[in-house]
């Protein structure tokens, strides 16, 4: 049994953030057994017998929170991460990304950039990432038992395409079946119990229709989770809809290959109609926005208060490497600006997302978008204990807080201006993987 004691700050919905100060929080084989508000916190420990080396007291500048999600990651672009912006998207991709991912046939490259991606995720407080890996099902199981052991919380993408892709990195049309389903039974057989194989089309311009399919009676035979990307770029979503005969929109396309479940979750979404949002939402299929990838091969602003209005969840997605960063801190950020701007051209009704909103979207959000809300996203009793221990005096940084400040604007100005060594601990599941500022993961490999 471990013991927490302090300032807890955790959503209850998007509406209900919740500041807890003197609070107890007492987790037991990973997951959360008790949340005392006010508590005294030497009768609560006297009461469940806790050691003193199992109490955690924090100090006067730190809050524990939820640990962050990161939605949509592709971990081989990591190493691209910060350059070659100048092209849009399918440049991008033919110029950069492809043949970079490439590179993952050979695993010992793998295991040295996946190490790097985890553990540097890990690090900024990502303590669940949904990954998109390569389309090299070796590379993308290594990726699994790299996060099984630094101890990150992962869906794996082995990623599926088998057109319009450049000939050395494309699938035969035979073994692209042959591998995902390898993939998913020998990732499942490895009983990893926080990581999950990933159902992942690339996108409709990669993927016949024929692929798609196929991939979905394979999510549903293994109940997996799938993702792909819908609707980011204007030039994207027309090659998407002129390659897919009598598919009426982009939305369609995934629709008829029956890829739209509860357990789906698209990146972008920047360009949707609102029949394609209502379809969506009859699916019950989530968004990941991905704002500083929309900006940085500028392929548009998405409203994402229009989504949410619309009834989707919603969570927050780095897109590394069309995003520069891997830090969901960052992706709030970007979150905020795009509303900002997005903002100025509408009525002065419409509510730009604000530090609350795209908190919530970090952690809850995050975790409802993913289907793994009965499992992690916020403290609740009987949830897995991904948390990390926040410190808003970290000793170098833009991060200065003056004493008397508000716990809001606390709160308001990490989001604004912390980074990784204002995280001064990681948890998963109840397990330590980061501690102290100086980024030193607790490597078990
Ligand atoms: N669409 C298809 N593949 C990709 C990718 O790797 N990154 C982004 N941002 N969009 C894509
Ligand atoms: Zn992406």
């Amino acid at each position: 049994m471990k013991l927490f004691y302090g300032l807890v700050i955790h959503s209850k919905s998007i509406d209900d953030l919740c500041f807890l100060p003197n609070t107890v929080l007492i987790v037991d084989k990973g997951k959360i057994v008790c949340i005392q508000e006010n508590a005294d916190v030497n009768k609560v420990q006297q009461k469940h017998n806790i050691s003193s080396e199992n109490v955690v007291i924090l100090k006067e500048n730190e809050f524990l929170m939820p640990g962050m999600i990161d939605t949509h990651i592709h971990a081989p672009q990591y190493i691209n991460a910060g350059f070659g912006l100048e092209l849009p998207l399918l440049g991008w991709l033919n110029k950069y990304t492809f043949p970079t991912e490439a590179r993952f046939s050979d695993l010992k490259f793998a295991n040295e950039v996946y190490t790097r991606v985890v553990a540097n995720t890990l690090i900024n407080g990502t303590t669940t990432a949904m990954y998109f890996a390569t389309i090299h099902k070796d590379s993308a199981l290594l990726l699994g038992d790299i996060a099984h052991q630094i101890g990150q919380r992962a869906f794996i993408g082995k990623v599926s395409m088998d057109q319009n892709s450049p000939e050395y990195y494309i699938e035969e049309k035979g073994s692209a079946i042959k591998d995902i389903e390898e993939f998913i039974v020998s990732l499942q057989s490895k009983n990893y119990p926080n990581i999950q194989p990933a159902v992942t089309p690339r996108f409709a311009i990669t993927c016949s229709m024929n692929l798609m399919k196929t991939l979905s009676e394979l999510a549903s035979k293994y109940n997996v989770n799938i993702q792909t990307h819908v609707s980011e770029n204007p030039a994207e979503c027309e090659v998407a809809v002129s390659l897919h005969e009598g598919c009426r929109d982009y939305v369609d396309i995934y629709a008829q290959a029956n890829l739209l479940t509860a357990k789906t979750i698209l990146a972008h979404g920047v360009y949707l109609s609102d029949k394609e949002l209502e379809v969506l939402h009859r699916y019950q299929t989530s968004i990941s926005h991905c704002p500083n990838s929309n900006c940085s091969i500028r392929s548009g602003m998405c409203d994402v208060r229009r989504l949410m209005e619309k009834g989707l969840r919603v969570g927050l997605g780095t897109d590394v490497s069309g995003g520069f960063s891997s830090s969901i801190l960052d992706a709030m950020r970007f979150a905020i600006t795009v509303s900002n701007i997005l903002s100025l051209s509408k009525s002065e009704d419409y509510k730009p997302l604000n530090f609350r909103d795209v908190f919530f979207m970090a952690t809850l959000g995050g975790a409802q978008a993913l289907g793994l809300d009965d499992k992690v996203g916020n403290f609740e009793i009987g949830k897995e204990f991904d948390a990390l221990v926040v410190n808003l005096a970290p000793t170098d940084g833009n991060l200065e807080v003056w004493p008397d400040e508000s716990i809001e604007n606390r709160l308001s100005k990490w989001i604004h201006l912390g980074d990784d060594r204002s995280i001064s601990r990681v948890y998963v599941n109840g397990v330590e993987v980061k501690e102290g500022a100086s980024n030193t993961l607790r490597i078990k490999r």
